[in-house]
């Protein structure tokens, strides 16, 4: 388990590394979103009982879905609505609502990072409690925010 839970952060981190390095706004913002995709999918398979609880792997996948959250506002510079994306133009229409959507995402991050402590969350119910508000997020933002 530990292995896993190692693998899992250091794929998360390399590919978040390697497309900040490209100078690439679009292609960074997606590999953000594949952190998070992954993220939530670990979480899913634990919350679903495909997966046994590890409160390591718990709390490195509610550290990535943070990290990302409070990164993923700085890559939509002007233009980059345009190319291989399916930001929504609202994205750049609507800044103020999408900001807002993101201080949401950001908030619960932050209060189920604090929720972790130092070794993650004790139990299943626990992580269920800390991990769903933040998983809530990735529905409403997406309706909003991101072309079918
Ligand atoms: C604040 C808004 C917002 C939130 C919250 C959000 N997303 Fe996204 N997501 C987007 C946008 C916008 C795109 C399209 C980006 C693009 O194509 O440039 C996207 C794209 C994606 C993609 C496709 C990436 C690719 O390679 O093209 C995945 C997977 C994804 N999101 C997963 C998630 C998951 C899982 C969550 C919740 C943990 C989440 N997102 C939360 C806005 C959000």
């Amino acid at each position: 388990m530990k292995k896993i839970a190692l693998a899992v952060s250091a794929i998360m981190l390399s590919a978040v590394t390697v497309a900040m390095a490209a100078g690439d706004p679009i292609a960074t913002r997606k590999t953000l979103m594949d952190a998070n995709g992954a993220a939530a999918g670990a979480s899913a398979a634990m919350l679903k009982g495909d997966l046994d609880y590890n409160p390591a792997v718990a709390k490195s996948a509610i550290m990535t879905l943070r990290a990302v959250a409070h990164s993923y506002g700085s890559f939509f510079p002007e233009g980059s609505d345009k190319g291989d994306t399916k930001a929504s133009p609202k994205i750049w229409s609507d800044h103020a609502g999408f900001e807002a959507e993101l201080a949401k995402f950001q908030a619960d991050a932050d209060a189920a990072a604090k929720a972790s402590g130092k070794d993650g969350p004790a139990d299943l119910t626990a992580f269920k409690a800390a991990v769903t508000p933040v998983l809530g997020h990735c529905k409403t933002c997406h309706q909003d925010y991101r072309l079918k």
